[in-house]
């Protein structure tokens, strides 16, 4: 079987994170923010070191800035739900996921916001020219963009945009679901105001652990409030961090699991893995380029994306590729939209969508040629017959 569905979360996970999840259920198992016990310490101890490591992933200096949540959407919820307020202007790229569209959605009918969409019309991406023509029309509270794209993999240049929105007073989320783990990051050093992560994509970590980074904590309120597990005397929330963000018990085995993987990556280098993953990218799109009747979406140049390879065949429906692809050749990808109109709208891909392979940590050489003889295959051989059973979901 040859997975390459990492856009959606990766697998396989590594024995450390395995054994690290195992290890907090079978010998450490107490609560570790309430507790002062010797086991309770060992948990608190395991998060810590988590954080470390998530922290220096992201390229960031202030690992209590780094807030551990159930996953992105709900990281990039409680951003924009704690720092939109009540008739802001915020920005956002052309490429981004429903875990962004949608909040931003609800919270234009709740509290009156005005949503614009920027960038190249063509690409979705964003030039510090968009930012500054956006600002100027009209100031920006906010703007959020999508590190690298889901759909397309187009890498946005998050430096430049950020010196952009900070000339014009203007904050930045990046989502970085796609990027953290693959790509190397320097959070501090491009002054990211609050970034996204999932802890189950590249990073790793298994699923049920995510979180952002939140550089002043005064710019976001709490969304949600309880127990931090000390400062019981009140009913107001301690104001330190990670606390301040993180009310309730965490997902501590996940977030254990996700502390051991971050650290294999560390060990072997998100720039190794960025070079290995880029030589992998290349040969596909220059492997497609020759096979009649598939069009890649995305840059052409693999240096300005991520190993997500969204692609038609001719004119078969994506589902029915998807499920040849399943049920003929044993590899693994998504399908549809992939939770993304928006881009789908920049590749003229609706309602349809694409079928979308996507590399990760353990994706070889042997796994690319495999998916690159099957396109092939599909492309000049697939009877239209047999995809007569293809599923409608998108
Ligand atoms: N956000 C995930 C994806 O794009 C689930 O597939």
């Amino acid at each position: 079987m040859i997975y390459l569905d990492y856009a959606a979360t990766s697998w396989p996970k590594p024995a450390s994170c395995i054994h690290a999840l195992e290890h907090f259920i079978t010998s450490v198992g107490s609560n570790p923010k309430y507790s002062l016990h010797q086991q309770a310490r060992v948990g608190e101890d395991l998060i810590d070191n988590a954080r470390k490591n998530v922290a220096k992933i992201l390229g960031v200096k202030n690992y209590s800035n780094v807030i551990f949540t159930l996953n992105a959407t709900e990281a990039l919820n409680k951003v924009l739900w704690g720092n939109v307020d009540r008739g802001h202007r915020v920005l956002a790229s052309r490429l981004e996921h429903s875990s962004v569209t949608r909040p931003l959605s609800v919270i234009k009918k709740r509290r009156r916001i005005r949503i614009e969409r920027i960038g190249d019309i063509e690409t979705g991406i964003i030039s510090p020219e968009h930012v500054y023509e956006a600002c100027r029309k009209e100031p920006a509270n906010l703007l959020v963009i999508a590190h690298a794209s889901n759909v397309t993999g187009t890498i946005q240049p998050v430096e430049q945009i950020v010196q952009a929105a900070h000339e014009n007073n203007c904050l930045v989320l990046v989502d970085a679901s796609q990027t953290a783990g693959v790509l190397p990051m320097k959070t501090d050093k491009w002054d990211v105001d609050f970034l996204a992560f999932s802890g189950h994509k590249h990073l790793l970590g298994p699923m049920g652990v995510g979180g952002f980074y939140v550089a002043d904590p005064d710019k976001l309120e709490p969304v949600i409030v309880g127990s931090a597990g000390y400062f019981d005397f009140s009913d107001e929330i301690p104001l330190d961090l990670p606390y301040r963000f993180e009310a309730g018990t965490p997902n501590a085995p996940g977030i254990a699991g996700l502390g051991a993987s971050c650290e294999g990556l560390l060990e072997k280098g998100i720039q190794n893995i960025r070079k290995d993953q880029q030589f992998l990218i290349k040969k596909i799109l220059e492997e497609f380029s020759r096979i009649p009747g598939v069009i890649v979406y995305g840059p052409s140049d693999p240096r300005m994306r991520v190993g997500v390879i969204s692609f038609n065949i001719g004119d078969l429906h994506p589902c029915e590729v998807g499920e040849y692809l399943d049920q003929k050749f044993e590899i693994m990808v998504r399908t549809g939209l992939c939770s993304c109109h928006w881009a789908n709208e920049i590749c003229g891909t609706i309602p349809d969508g694409v079928v979308r392979a996507s590399l990760g940590y353990f994706t070889k050489e042997d796994d690319v040629e495999l998916l690159i003889e099957a396109v092939g295959m599909i492309a000049t051989e697939m009877p239209r017959s047999i995809c007569s059973q293809a599923s409608q979901a998108t």
